[in-house]
């Protein structure tokens, strides 16, 4: 099938190369001319492992297309996919700006019927809106030309082509069978379940399955704290937890709360949609606010020691929001880092492959490191923000080349057992502190 893909962020472009991977002919458009660039010369502008690899791979067989001729592509196409962002606006609704924009382009382009299918997440409703908004774009003459399905995406970054090559649901929200069967078609050849409701329950879904999720891991950083608090240690209460089936053991790591492009958002847009409605979502709230506070557990614990960052070399162990991806985007590490240097300390960060972006956000506000020993070599203290796998498996030993071993991690990579036998100070999420002395 001949299929044309709005956008080229993460939902995008891991869309369209796995849709030409399993044999459609696929465009990928973007408005972005050096990112078509890129993508052309077989670069992949996102970080994700991978990507870049299929990119080339199906572009070499003719069948994966880059362009900013948004007209030529969606004239040609059968099926247009939407993957464009809706940021978060200030007051937490769902910005769609850049979704009507295509839609727009869609109508002025198409010279038949096409179906447009919606992956962006969109509030409840949105589908509905833009079916009507075509019919209005489209006039009599072409009335009813564009069916508008809902195709919600579950890809996680970092790993994006797993998440879509052996996808647990492909959900299709659709008014109409024959959009059904397109859907049903295009999605065939990746052999997953397809679960098939109306648009605006898959628009739900999205929403409710990733506000589940955040809902998930701030109430298990309000376990940990209370651990914390009464002694228990949060990796036993998880284990213990996650052995029932019915919890399971998934996303029931407790840390500095959750960041990324996704969570954040979406939690604000359902819980700002749920009160236009006439609705308070306690729950979202409450996730809401609980990772609000969470972000900021290190620097509370690390205060009672060092009262003062002022001239105080502190070393930063990752960046990004999680492992596997260069996205600063709503990293807990941020307003920690404005901290820090606001308060005046000489901050020293590493990160595998987030240090470009940081860059761009901090420039020359901040020292960046080439390595874990670089920027631990005197430091007074030492903040772990990302559980990347060269720091979960780092020689512990390395520490005491600090001014002082103490480490702040937000991520638990160490086990508390292996931080007391390297003889750390060590402050972790919801466990036992090491080297209770120190910390007053
Ligand atoms: C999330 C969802 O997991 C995807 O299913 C969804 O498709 C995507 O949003 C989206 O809407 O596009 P992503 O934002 O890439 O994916 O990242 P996650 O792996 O879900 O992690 C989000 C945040 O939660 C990270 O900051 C991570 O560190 C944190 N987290 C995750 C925890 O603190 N504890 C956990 O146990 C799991």
């Amino acid at each position: 099938m001949k299929i044309a893909v709005a956008g080229t962020g993460y939902v995008g472009l891991v869309t369209g190369t796995c849709l030409a991977k399993i044999g459609h002919t696929v465009f990928c458009v973007d408005k972005e001319a050096s990112k078509i660039a890129q993508l052309r010369r077989g670069e992949s502008p996102i970080y994700e492992p991978g990507l870049e690899a299929e990119i080339v791979e199906a572009k070499d067989a003719g069948r994966l297309h880059f362009t900013t001729d948004y007209a030529v592509a969606y004239r040609q196409a059968e099926v247009i996919m939407i993957g464009v962002a809706t940021p978060e606006n200030t007051d937490g609704s769902a910005n769609l700006q850049a979704l009507y924009q295509v839609c727009e382009q869609i109508a002025t382009s198409i010279t038949s019927p096409t179906l447009v299918v919606v992956k962006s997440t969109v509030p409840i409703g949105t589908n509905d809106r833009l079916a009507a908004y075509f019919d209005q774009l489209l006039g009599d003459s072409r009335k009813s030309w564009v069916e508008v399905a809902s195709n919600p995406e579950f890809l996680s970054q970092g790993t994006a082509l797993r998440d879509t090559l052996q996808a647990e649901r492909i959900v299709i929200g659709t008014e109409s069978q024959e959009a059904a069967d397109i859907l049903t078609e295009i999605y065939t050849p990746f052999d997953q379940p397809i679960l098939k409701m109306n648009r605006r329950s898959a628009e739900m879904v999205k929403y409710a399955s990733n506000d589940f999720l955040a809902l998930k891991i701030s109430f298990v950083n309000d376990i940990a704290n209370l651990c914390e608090a009464v002694g228990a240690d949060i990796d036993e209460v998880t284990s213990g937890m996650g052995a029932d089936s019915r919890i399971g053991s998934r996303f029931l790591a407790p840390g500095i709360g959750y960041g990324g492009s996704c969570f954040p958002k979406d939690t604000k847009a359902l819980h700002w949609l749920a009160e236009e409605a006439g609705y308070t979502l306690k729950t979202i709230r409450a996730a809401i606010d609980v990772n609000e506070k969470q972000r900021f557990k290190l620097m509370q614990a690390a205060r009672k020691d060092i009262p003062l960052f002022a001239g105080k070399k502190i070393a930063v162990l990752g960046a990004t929001f999680k492992p596997g991806t260069d996205d600063l985007r709503e990293a807990p590490s941020i307003p920690n880092l404005q901290m820090l240097l606001n308060e005046g300390a000489d901050v020293h960060v590493y990160d595998p492959v987030g240090l470009p972006n940081l860059e761009n956000v901090f420039g020359s506000r901040l020292h960046y490191g080439e390595s874990v020993a670089s920027v631990l070599q005197g430091a007074d203290a030492c903040f772990i923000f990302t559980e990347w796998a060269v720091f979960k498996e780092m020689d512990l030993a390395l520490f005491h080349t600090m001014r002082e071993p103490r480490v702040y991690d937000g991520r638990n990579c160490f086990s508390v057992k292996a931080a007391e036998q390297a003889g750390l100070q060590y402050y972790s999420i919801g466990r036992a502190r090491v080297g209770g002395a120190v910390f007053a």
